[in-house]
Formats: structure tokens, C-alpha cells, sequence
């Protein structure tokens, strides 16, 4: 690494390029202290000096035998950040939760520590041209979308702060935690946040796709309690995103995704005084499967009467429980067992029972997993013949593979009750593009593992004819809804055309006002764009 960063110095003078040590002048540092009136387009009011080395740069796509990314890579550490370079002997890797990230290599990763390193790592990708991909948690499941191959790997991770305002109503919560991080800071304090449910995923992720939460009854999904967003545009400048300053900014950001304006540097979250909820698994034989559904679509309806509650059912394959199985998720955000809402799930005999009083992070605990699995998601109208023929239709899919060497196929119903859609409204609304004119709906999320790829086309069929069954039959009667939540989507589905035209405008010229030359589009090439 030191070796090439000399060679670079070196070749930076020959074209004259000045960085001369460490501590050099930092022709970044004049661009970001000097935002034009707008905050936009530090690079371009910078100076004809950087223009023309971006077109040198551009001109030789290959420097002295450098490709553009081992330039950026070099460049980095000239601005105090910490690289890695993958190709060193002592390169770690980062956790990703599915094998399809992790066998994705970049050409260095840079681990930032504060907005202006993000801003500083942005400007040096337009610089280079080398392209870059941003991870939080990790948890998004396909290639590309939090990894990069050969280009920079922005790991949030050190961003790792929590931290409860004096009058406990704000939480300052830094991109790189994840929601087990959040809440073991948190719970002490007796105060929580409207985030995930499973320890390991991302605050990032999460927050910017939705994020649906326990506490979604009472204030609807993550991106909707996110009060202020710290973000990186592409022209460098950090501005802040709430409902007074960039509202519009604000509103895209709910909901549209982190790869198509900025890079969030820290959320801040609306806070509230929360005890010990009652929640947990339960696990049932695949001969309740019908009253397990009726128990989920009568909450469904019942949902907006409490709003403390929340349900998701799910039906999978566990050979080790004997086959074909069904799982409840009743959680409650108060102290309080079996709330009256669940008395219908309650009446179902059970295979084994979980649930218990606990703290937020023993709940995100007690669901962390790794399956090594792929996602695709549907959203559909609520009704029990529909989710019954669902079931029926995964049973009779699933069968034909079982045979594939660690298959584990699940899928689960979560609730879009009305009174969730009521609290997205809040604060100028989301993007997602729900009303409760469409009344109560349902995801539908696949989450299918195997271990050998060798079955990928085999699996991959099978789960999408087992979608496409799914929705001929709420098509059949008239209950298939446009929605599709990016988080649990597959990168081919189209996310954004279930926002509505409307929506996916106005995304459009927010995007094109915040990054007029499309650098997040061309230069962060992963996760769903506005195309
Ligand atoms: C086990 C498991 C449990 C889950 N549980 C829930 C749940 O309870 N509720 C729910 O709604 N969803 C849930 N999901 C889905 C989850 O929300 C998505 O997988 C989400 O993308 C994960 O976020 P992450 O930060 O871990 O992912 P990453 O892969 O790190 O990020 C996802 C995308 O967001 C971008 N991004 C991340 N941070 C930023 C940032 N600060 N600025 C700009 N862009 C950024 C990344 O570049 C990437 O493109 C779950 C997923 C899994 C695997
Ligand atoms: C890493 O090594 C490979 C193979 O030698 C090479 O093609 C690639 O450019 C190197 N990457 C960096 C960033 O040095
Ligand atoms: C809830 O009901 C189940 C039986 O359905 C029972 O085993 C459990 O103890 C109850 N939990 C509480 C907290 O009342
Ligand atoms: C969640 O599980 C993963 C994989 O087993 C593990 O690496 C991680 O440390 C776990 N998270 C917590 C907070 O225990
Ligand atoms: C049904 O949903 C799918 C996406 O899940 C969508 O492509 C299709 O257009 C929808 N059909 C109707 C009638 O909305």
C-alpha cells in the first residue's frame, strides 16, 4: 500500500497534480468551506484547477498503469481516512448477512468516521470516476447493493453513536449501529425508537427503505419518526432534512432510498418513554395453517382498535420441527400478556411458545439470525380465502424441493393496518404512496435459503412461480395491490412503480434538484434507482 501510494504521488506530479505529503493542501477542504448560496455544486463552483484534473483523470482511464480505482483508493488516506485495500494480506472482511454481498470484493474500503470523511470519499469517486457502494448493516440481500466489486466500500460503521437528547425526545442515532446496538443503549434508559425487529439489521437499510417496527401501531414505520436527517449530497455539501429545512429533500428520504440523494450521515429519532413489551415466537403444526391465517386477518382488521399491538404470521419448512410448520409474531408495547386483540391467535394449539415479557433488545435478540437466504415481496388486499389459497399454493411449491440440501423456504404476512397508514401521513407524508383508501394490506415476503448454488435456478424458479400463482389468484379476485417494499424486494422488481406516477415524479425532480449530474445514479451503481 505504501508502496503504491508513493508511485501515485509521484505520478499525481507528473500531471501535475499536488499532494505532496499528508498534510497537503486540501483542495476538498477550500470546496467544502465555501458552499455556493444553494449549498450545490461545491465541485463545480470549485475551480477550474479540479475540472481539469477530473478531465485528465477521465481522459486516461488507466493512470501509469493504475486503474481509476486503485487512484481513489490511493487518494483516501491523503485526506486522514482509514483504507484498507483488499488486496492486502491483513484485509478483513465485513459481515454481510447474505453469501451473494459477501463474495462481492472491492478495490480498498474506507472506514469513515464523521460526515466530512463521506463528503471527502463522494468528491474523490467524481474526481476518479471510481465507483462506490455504502454499507450499514449489511442486510440487504442481494450483490451490489451494500458491496461493490473493485470500487470503494463506504463502511459506516465507525458512525456508531447513540445518544438521548436532555429532554429524552430526540435520539441521535448514527448510520453504521445496527438496531441491537440501538436498543442496548436505549432500554436502560427506559425511552425507544420506531426501528427494526431483528438485532443485526442496519439503522441505515432500514430506515430509508421504511421500516417496519413493533411500534409502527402507535407511529407508524421508521422512516416516518425520523424528525432530521444529516445527509452528504452529491455535491459534498452536508445539509440537515426535516420538515423546515429541505423538506422536500425530507419527504423523498422517507421512504426512496439513500442511493438516489444523498448518504445520511446520522438520523435523528423521534424518542419515547417505553418499558418491557410482551412478545415472542410461536410455533405451530401445518394443520392450523388455515386458522392461523384467520387469526392474522381478523387482527389485520382489528389492528386500528389497539394500537399497541402488532402481528406477522409466517409459514415455513423445519425439518428438525417435523416438516411444514406455522409462525406467530404477537407482539405487545405494553407490559401486558395475551392483550384481548390476540385472543382469537391464543385459541390455536401450539407447538411451543416464546413469548414472554422483555426489552426491545431481548425481542431483536431472540429473532437474530443468519440465514443465508434471498428476498422477493408482493402486497395484496386483506382476505382469508386469498391468504389461505397463498399457503396452500407455497405448500405445494415448496414440496418439489425439498430435496435441496439446506432449504429453508419461509414466507410471512405483515400487516399495513390502517392505523399505520394513518401515522405515515405525519410531518408531510412519505413516498410509499399508501392510503387507507386501499384499506388493510398485507406483505407478503419471501425469505428463501439454500446452501449450494448449483440449485439457484432450480429454487429461483420454484419461488417465482410460487409468486406469480400468488398473484394470479389476488389478481383472480381483485385483491393484488401495486405496492412492493423495498426492503424485502428483489433488485429486478419494480419498487418505485408501486410509489404511483405521482409519487415517482416528484421523486424524480427532488432527485435532479439535490443531483443535478446524476452522480449517486452513475457512480453508486447498486440498489433500486429512479431510472
Ligand atoms: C434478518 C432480517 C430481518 C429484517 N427485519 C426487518 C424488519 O423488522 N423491518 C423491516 O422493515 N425490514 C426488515 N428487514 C429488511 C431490512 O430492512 C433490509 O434488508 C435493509 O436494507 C437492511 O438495512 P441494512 O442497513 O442492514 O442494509 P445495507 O445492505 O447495509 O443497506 C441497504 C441499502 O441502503 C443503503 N444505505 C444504508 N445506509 C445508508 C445511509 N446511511 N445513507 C445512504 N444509503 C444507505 C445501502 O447502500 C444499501 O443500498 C430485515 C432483513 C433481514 C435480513
Ligand atoms: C488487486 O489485485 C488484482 C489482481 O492482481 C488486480 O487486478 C486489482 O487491480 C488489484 N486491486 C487493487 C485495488 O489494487
Ligand atoms: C398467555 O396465554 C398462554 C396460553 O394461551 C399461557 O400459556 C401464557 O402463560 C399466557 N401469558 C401471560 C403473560 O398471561
Ligand atoms: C447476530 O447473529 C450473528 C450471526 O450469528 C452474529 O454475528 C451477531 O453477533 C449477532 N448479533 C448480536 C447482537 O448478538
Ligand atoms: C399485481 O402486482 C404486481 C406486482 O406484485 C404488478 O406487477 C401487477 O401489475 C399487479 N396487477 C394489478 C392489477 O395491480
Amino acid at each position: 500500500m505504501h508502496l503504491v501510494k508513493a508511485h501515485l504521488v509521484l505520478a499525481f506530479c507528473h500531471l501535475g497534480l499536488t499532494f505532496p505529503n499528508n498534510k497537503a493542501t486540501d483542495p476538498f477542504e477550500e470546496l467544502l468551506s465555501n458552499p455556493s448560496s444553494t449549498g450545490l455544486n461545491l465541485l463545480d463552483i470549485s475551480s477550474a484547477d479540479l475540472e481539469a484534473q477530473l478531465q485528465t483523470l477521465k481522459a486516461s482511464s488507466s493512470l501509469h498503469g493504475f486503474s481509476k480505482c486503485q487512484v481513489a483508493c490511493a487518494l483516501l488516506p491523503l485526506f486522514a481516512m482509514t483504507v484498507s485495500n483488499s488486496n492486502s494480506s491483513g484485509y478483513e472482511p465485513l459481515p454481510y448477512w447474505s453469501i451473494q454481498q459477501a463474495e462481492v470484493k472491492p478495490g480498498c474500503r474506507v472506514d469513515v468516521s464523521s460526515a466530512k470523511d463521506i463528503s471527502n470519499t463522494v468528491l474523490i469517486s467524481r474526481l476518479t470516476q471510481c465507483p462506490f457502494a455504502v454499507k450499514s448493516g449489511g442486510h440487504a440481500a442481494f450483490a451490489g447493493a451494500s458491496s461493490i466489486q473493485d470500487g470503494m466500500l463506504i463502511n459506516l460503521a465507525k458512525l456508531n453513536m447513540v445518544s438521548l437528547s436532555s429532554d429524552r425526545t430526540v435520539t441521535q442515532v448514527g448510520p453504521g449501529n445496527t438496531w441491537h446496538d440501538v436498543y442496548r443503549q436505549l432500554d436502560p434508559l427506559g425511552v425507544s425508537v420506531v426501528g427494526g425487529r431483528e438485532a443485526g439489521v442496519g439503522v441505515g437499510g432500514l430506515l430509508l427503505g421504511g421500516g417496519i417496527s413493533y411500534f409502527s401501531g402507535r407511529f407508524g414505520w421508521g422512516c416516518d419518526n425520523v424528525v432530521n436527517y444529516e445527509v452528504v449530497l452529491a455535491s459534498g455539501a452536508i445539509v440537515n432534512a426535516s420538515p423546515t429545512s429541505h423538506a422536500d429533500l425530507y419527504w423523498a428520504l422517507r421512504g426512496g432510498s439513500g442511493t438516489n440523494f444523498g448518504i445520511v450521515s446520522r438520523f435523528d429519532l423521534a424518542t419515547f418513554e417505553q418499558g418491557l413489551l410482551w412478545g415472542g415466537s410461536k410455533y405451530y403444526n401445518a394443520d392450523q395453517n388455515n386458522k392461523l391465517v384467520d387469526a392474522y386477518t381478523k387482527f389485520l382488521t382489528d389492528a386500528p382498535t389497539d394500537n399497541f399491538a402488532h402481528l406477522y404470521v409466517s409459514y415455513g419448512y423445519a425439518a428438525q420441527l417435523g416438516g411444514f410448520i406455522g409462525v406467530a409474531g404477537p407482539t405487545y408495547g405494553k407490559a401486558i400478556g395475551n392483550a384481548t386483540i390476540f385472543e382469537t391467535l391464543n385459541k390455536i394449539p401450539v407447538l411451543g411458545d416464546e413469548t414472554g415479557f422483555a426489552s426491545m433488545g431481548d425481542l431483536a435478540l431472540a429473532l437474530n439470525q443468519t440465514t443465508l437466504a434471498r428476498f422477493k415481496t408482493v402486497t395484496f388486499k386483506n382476505d382469508p380465502a386469498l391468504f389461505k389459497g397463498i399457503v396452500k399454493i407455497f405448500t405445494e411449491e415448496a414440496s418439489t424441493v425439498l430435496t435441496v440440501p439446506g432449504l429453508a423456504p419461509f414466507f410471512a404476512f405483515q400487516p399495513i393496518s390502517d392505523n399505520i397508514v394513518e401515522h405515515m401521513q405525519k410531518n408531510g407524508g412519505n413516498a410509499l404512496g399508501l392510503s387507507t383508501a386501499d384499506g388493510p394490506l398485507t406483505i407478503m415476503n419471501l425469505n428463501w435459503g439454500w446452501t449450494n448454488e448449483v440449485y439457484d435456478a432450480l429454487v429461483l424458479e420454484t419461488v417465482d412461480r410460487f409468486v406469480s400463482r400468488s398473484v394470479a389468484l389476488a389478481e383472480s379476485k381483485g385483491l393484488n395491490h401495486s405496492f412492493i417494499y423495498m426492503n424485502y424486494a428483489k433488485l429486478e422488481q419494480d419498487v418505485f412503480g408501486g410509489y404511483g406516477a405521482k409519487n415517482v415524479a416528484r421523486l424524480k425532480r427532488i432527485q435532479h434538484k439535490f443531483d443535478p449530474k446524476g452522480v449517486f445514479k452513475s457512480l453508486q451503481p447498486g440498489y433500486f434507482k429512479l431510472k
